[in-house]
Parts: C-alpha cells; sequence; structure tokens
C-alpha cells in the first residue's frame, strides 16, 4: 500500500516536498495544481511550478486546464524535468476554478467532451514514453483525482470512471466529498474501497487521514491501493515518518524502533529556509501564510500564534514571532513521535 503526499496549491511546491524529506519521504509527491495555459504561454513565474526536487522519481505533476489543447501540450514541458506520472485535476471545486471549465467543471461537462480531454493528455504521454530513450525506463503513469460527483450517485460516479479507464487513464485517486461538501462532515471512504474493487486499476483514498490510528482503521475497512495525505502533512511534516512504522514501502526495522524529537521551531526555520531557496521572493508571504495556517495547529495558542503570523511583513517577522511564542510557552517547542 503506498503512501503519497497530495496536491495542495501553494503549498506543495518543491520546498515543501524538502521539508517532508527531512523526516520520511512519501511513496509518491504529487505537486501543487499546475495551469495548463499559463504553463505553456512560460510566464515569468512557471520555472518555478517546474521544480522537480527533492526526488523526481517520485513525482506526479499535476495540472489543471479549462481547455484540452493546452492540457495535452502542458505534458512534455512538464515531463522533462523528471516524474513518475502526470494527474490530472477533477477535484478542485473552489468557485474560480470551475467557473473557468477547470478543475471539478470536467465532473459536469458533456461526457464525450471530457472524454475527448482525456484520450488526447493520454496520447501526449504516450508520445512522451515513446521518444524516451533508455528500455528499462518505467511508462509515466496518467492519473485523475476526482470526487464522488455532484451528488452521492455511485452508479453514475462509477461509469464516469469507467469512461476514464476506457480513455487509459492508470490509476484514480477518490476524494470521497460531492462538490459542495465541506471539510467539516467525514468523507465517505466506502465509495473509496467500492470503486477500488469494482475498477481494474488501482484507486487511491484520499482525505481525513491525519494519524496511524486513522489510517489502520480506514486501511482495514476500506481496502485500495493507497493512502493520500493532504492536511496533515503541512499540519505535521514529519507524517510519513510516523506512518513508516506500519506502512512505508522502504521502512526498516531501525526506522520502526526510532522514536524522534521534533523541534517545531528549528522544522520552521528549514522550511523558511527552504522557501528562500526554492520559491521567487514574491511568493514567499503567501506560501509561508498558507503553511502556517497549517502548521501552527500544532501550538497550544493556535489561533493568537496564527493571527500574529498572517500579519508579519515579511519572512523574518515570522520567524522572530514564532520565536517569540517559544519563549512565552517552551512546553510546545518540542514532540516526540
Ligand atoms: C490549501 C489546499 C489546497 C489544495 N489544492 C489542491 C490542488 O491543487 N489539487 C487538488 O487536486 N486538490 C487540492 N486540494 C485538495 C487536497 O488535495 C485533498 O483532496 C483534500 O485536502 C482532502 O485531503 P486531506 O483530508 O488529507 O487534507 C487542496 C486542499 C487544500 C486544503
Amino acid at each position: 500500500m503506498n503512501l503519497i503526499s497530495a496536491p495542495m496549491a501553494a503549498i506543495t511546491h518543491s520546498a515543501f516536498r524538502r521539508l517532508l524529506a527531512c523526516f520520511k519521504e512519501p511513496d509518491e509527491y504529487f505537486s501543487e495544481m499546475i495551469h495548463a495555459p499559463s504553463a505553456i504561454s512560460g510566464g515569468g513565474f512557471e520555472k518555478w511550478y517546474f521544480r522537480a526536487n527533492p526526488s523526481p522519481e517520485k513525482l506526479i505533476w499535476q495540472i489543471t486546464s479549462p481547455e484540452e489543447e493546452a492540457a495535452a501540450s502542458c505534458v512534455p514541458i512538464l515531463l522533462q524535468y523528471g516524474g513518475l506520472g502526470i494527474d490530472l485535476n477533477m477535484g478542485c471545486c473552489a468557485p474560480q476554478i470551475v467557473n473557468s471549465g477547470a478543475g471539478f467543471a470536467w465532473m459536469k461537462k458533456p461526457i464525450l467532451q471530457t472524454a475527448s480531454l482525456v484520450r488526447n493528455i493520454k496520447k501526449a504521454v504516450l508520445m512522451y514514453d515513446e521518444q524516451k530513450s533508455g528500455p528499462q525506463t518505467e511508462p509515466i503513469r496518467f492519473s485523475v483525482k476526482l470526487r464522488l460527483g455532484e451528488t452521492e450517485d455511485y452508479e453514475r460516479l462509477l461509469s464516469f470512471c469507467k469512461m476514464l479507464v476506457c480513455e487509459g487513464v492508470d490509476l484514480i485517486t477518490l476524494h470521497p466529498r460531492t462538490q459542495k461538501q465541506k471539510y467539516s462532515r467525514p468523507c465517505k471512504h466506502e465509495y473509496t474501497a467500492r470503486l477500488s474493487s469494482d475498477l481494474p486499476i488501482p484507486v487511491y483514498g484520499n482525505g481525513d487521514i491525519n494519524s496511524l490510528e486513522v489510517l489502520e482503521k480506514n486501511a482495514a475497512q476500506y481496502p485500495c491501493a493507497g493512502w493520500m495525505i493532504g492536511r496533515a502533512a503541512v499540519q505535521k511534516p514529519w507524517i510519513f515518518y510516523e506512518l513508516a512504522k506500519e506502512y512505508l514501502k522502504n521502512g526498516t526495522a531501525a526506522e520502526i524502533e526510532e522514536k524522534i524529537e521534533i523541534d517545531l521551531l528549528k522544522t520552521a526555520e528549514l522550511f523558511l529556509n527552504f522557501l528562500q531557496e526554492d520559491q521567487p521572493q514574491e511568493f514567499y508571504l503567501t506560501r509561508a501564510q498558507r503553511f502556517f495556517a497549517f502548521f501552527c495547529d500544532n501550538f497550544s495558542f493556535a489561533h493568537h500564534i496564527k493571527s500574529r503570523i498572517l500579519n508579519c511583513k515579511n519572512l523574518d517577522d515570522m520567524l522572530l514571532n514564532l520565536k517569540a511564542y517559544f519563549e512565552e510557552v517552551p512546553e510546545d517547542r518540542l514532540i516526540m513521535v
């Protein structure tokens, strides 16, 4: 069973992936979603999205696109930097994305239109594969990440996914919530297990996995090929280390025994350093704010420190505020996992 780091816009860039790797890498990393029309037009910031580190061989590029031509053209542009696969975003329900015709909009468009998009991306993936050199290289995987649909209609979801399989999709990730369902209610992994047993391709489950206990419960009850973790990995970038005991493919006996001490201040500092190495200056503040919105949930006075961090004007200021927090609340700084 694979454990996967979920795609999250403005969070799962290479700086964040490097932070995960300091503790324990997941089996796969999904990039933040990459807007295909912008990627092909080569705007000034695009090169930052194309960073494949720390482990290009574990990276899946996620694309989002309102139209098929841009989506297909984006495939070789991304794969030239490495990566084990291409993922198409059909799950994002943010109104600005859906209204533009991207993300979840592809689950609502006429089925033939969506089939044509998928077929063309698959064609681009196969073409890239053919031109790649080296006999031992694995074929590039093409996956789709989606939600349940507009309503909880399993038969409709299954027939949509069968279309995806017919058009050459190799793997599906299901975040089992409908378009309108927010995070406050638990997602329904019974659909993940049903889809996994009804489809001939691997299915990953995604949603609400935030500890070993929750993972074990879901894995036992809802079998599928892997579990993707989003928000919990931002709050606890060491989560793949915690889960390594039972589930990471490459876990060793030594790791199973070992407890490690996590220093939250040093972890924050490390992230800010990676951010400055791997992102353009224009992104520093927004990316740091996104990260700390989750990371600060480790702190006893999360609300208080979050509002301080959100008001900071630069990264140095953020770090000063974090240091001041740990001076006030030193018992929050170290945790054992
Ligand atoms: C801040 C944020 C950004 C996200 N960006 C993306 C994205 O770019 N692509 C995508 O497919 N899903 C995106 N998602 C959804 C997550 O990948 C995931 O499906 C969702 O958070 C549920 O998983 P979790 O409970 O493990 O967080 C995002 C979620 C959050 C909270």
